[in-house]
C-alpha cells in the first residue's frame, strides 16, 4: 500500500526492484513520471523541467529551475581532445557505435565524477551526462556527413542548442523554429523514462556493481541500440520504406502473423503496453503538426496511418493487444525534420539518459542496495565423469 497505489502483492513480489520514479498501467495506458501524467508533461513542461522532476521527484520551484538550467548549460562543452576520438572511427560508422564509445570514454576526462561515494560528485557526473549527450550526439552526426563540429551555444534552449549543433554550418546562419523546436522537446519528453525497461535495467545491474555513471550509461546505450528496443524506430521506418505502398500492406500484415517469418511489425507491440501507448497518442499528433509546419507530404505517413487503421481493426493484433507504441511515430517525425535513421536511437539514447540518470541516482542512494545477481533455473546436463579424450 503506498497511499495512491495498492500493488497486487503478487506483482509486487516478483518485481526485480522498487522505484519511485515512474509508474506504467499498461491495461490502461497510463504513463506517469514521479506522478505526473505524460500527456500534462507533454502540454504543460519542458524537457529540462522533466529531467528536475525526474532526478528530484518534485516540479522545481522558479529559481530551483533556473539554477538547474545554468548547472546544465555550464557543462554542455566536451573536453577538446575527446574529438580527436571521432577520427578513429570509419566515417560510415553507426552513430549508436560511436556514442557507445565516447559516452564511456568521458570517465578517462572526468574522474573527479567518477567517484560514487560522494554525494556532489554524482550530481555533477549526472549534470555532465546530460549535458554532454547532445553535443557527442551531434558530433557524431557531423563526423558522419563530414562537416565542422558546431560547439554549443548555452544561449539556446536544450532542445534549440541541440538542433543547431546537428543542423547549422559555419557558412550559413541556422534558424531555429519554434515549431520543430517544441517537437524535439517534446520528443525527449517522451522519451526520457520508461521505468524498467532493458535499457534502464541495464544501467542499473551495472550501477549496481560501482561502475561509474559514464561506463553505465554507455552499458544502457548499448543495450537500446537493439532493434527489439530503442533501434525499432530505425527499423520501423526501413520498414515503412519497404513497405513503400499502402497495396503493399496486406503482405506485411501477413508476414507478421506468420509465425514461420521472423519478420516483426517495427513499431508495433510492447513487453507492458496491453493498450496505446500513451507517448504514441502524443507522437501522432506532433507527427502531423510538425508536417503540416514543414509542407512535407510524405507519402510514409500515409503508409504508417493505413498500417495504423488497418493493424488496429485485425482480429490477431487485437487479439494479441498490439498497439502502435512510442516508436512508431517518432520515426516519421524524425525523418521530416531531417534527421537521417541512423540517428534516430540515438535521439533515444540522448532523451533517455535523463530517466537513466534518475534511476541509477535512486539505486546508488537506497542504502539497502546490492550488487545485481539474477538467479537462473538449471536445465542442463545433471553432473557427470570427465572421459578421457582416447576413451571417447
Ligand atoms: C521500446 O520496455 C519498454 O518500456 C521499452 C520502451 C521504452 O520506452 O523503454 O517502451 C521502448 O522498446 C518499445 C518497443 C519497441 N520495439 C518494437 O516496436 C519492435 C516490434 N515489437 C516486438 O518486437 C515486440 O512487441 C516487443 C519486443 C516490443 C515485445 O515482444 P513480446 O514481449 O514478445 O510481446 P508480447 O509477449 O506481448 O507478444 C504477444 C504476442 C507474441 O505472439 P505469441 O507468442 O503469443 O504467439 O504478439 C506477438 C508475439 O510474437 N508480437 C508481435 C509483435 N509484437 C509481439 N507480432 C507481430 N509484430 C509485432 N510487433
Amino acid at each position: 500500500e503506498t497511499g495512491m497505489f495498492t500493488f497486487d502483492p503478487g506483482f509486487t513480489s516478483t518485481a526485480s526492484c522498487e522505484s519511485k520514479i515512474t509508474y506504467i498501467d499498461g491495461d490502461k495506458g497510463e504513463l506517469l513520471y514521479r506522478g505526473y501524467p505524460i500527456e500534462q508533461l507533454a502540454d504543460k513542461s519542458d524537457f529540462m523541467e522533466v529531467c528536475y522532476v525526474l532526478l528530484y521527484g518534485e516540479l522545481p520551484s522558479p529559481a530551483e529551475k533556473e539554477k538547474f538550467l545554468s548547472d546544465i548549460t555550464y557543462h554542455t562543452m566536451v573536453h577538446e581532445q575527446m574529438s580527436r576520438f571521432f577520427a578513429g572511427f570509419r566515417r560510415d560508422a553507426h552513430p549508436m557505435a560511436i556514442m557507445v564509445g565516447v559516452v564511456g570514454a568521458l570517465a578517462s576526462f572526468y574522474h573527479d565524477s567518477t567517484d560514487i561515494n560522494d554525494p556532489h560528485q554524482r550530481m555533477v557526473a549526472s549534470y555532465r551526462l546530460i549535458a554532454k549527450i547532445p553535443t557527442i550526439a551531434a558530433m557524431a552526426y557531423k563526423y558522419s556527413v563530414g562537416q565542422p563540429f558546431v560547439h554549443p551555444k548555452n544561449n539556446l534552449s536544450y532542445a534549440g542548442n541541440f538542433l543547431n549543433m546537428m543542423f547549422s554550418v559555419p557558412a550559413e546562419d541556422y534558424k531555429i523554429s519554434p515549431t520543430l523546436e517544441k517537437a524535439m522537446d517534446l520528443i525527449f519528453i517522451l522519451h526520457a523514462d520508461h521505468e524498467q525497461n532493458a535499457s534502464t535495467s541495464t544501467v542499473r545491474l551495472a550501477g549496481s556493481s560501482g561502475a561509474n555513471p559514464f561506463a553505465c550509461i554507455a552499458a544502457g546505450i548499448a543495450c537500446l541500440w537493439g532493434p527489439a528496443h530503442g533501434g525499432a524506430n530505425e527499423a520501423c521506418l526501413n520498414m515503412l520504406e519497404e513497405i513503400g505502398t499502402v497495396d503493399r500492406i496486406p503482405e506485411f500484415i501477413a508476414r507478421a502473423k506468420d509465425k514461420s517469418d521472423p519478420f516483426r511489425l517495427m513499431g508495433f507491440g510492447h513487453r507492458v503496453y496491453k493498450n496505446f501507448d500513451p507517448r504514441a497518442t502524443v507522437m501522432r499528433d506532433t507527427a502531423h503538426k510538425v508536417l503540416d509546419e514543414l509542407q512535407i507530404d510524405d507519402p510514409l505517413l500515409d503508409v504508417a496511418m493505413e498500417l495504423e487503421k488497418i493493424a488496429l481493426e485485425d482480429e490477431y493484433f487485437v487479439a494479441k493487444k498490439l498497439y502502435p507504441n512510442v516508436d512508431f511515430y517518432s520515426g516519421i517525425i524524425l525523418k521530416a525534420m531531417g534527421f537521417p535513421t541512423e540517428m534516430f536511437t540515438v535521439l533515444f539514447a540522448l532523451a533517455r539518459t535523463s530517466g537513466w540518470i534518475a534511476q541509477w541516482k535512486e539505486m546508488i542512494e537506497d542504502p539497502t542496495q546490492k550488487i545485481g545477481r539474477p538467479r537462473q533455473l538449471y536445465t542442463g546436463s545433471p553432473r557427470r565423469e570427465y572421459i578421457d579424450l582416447d576413451k571417447r
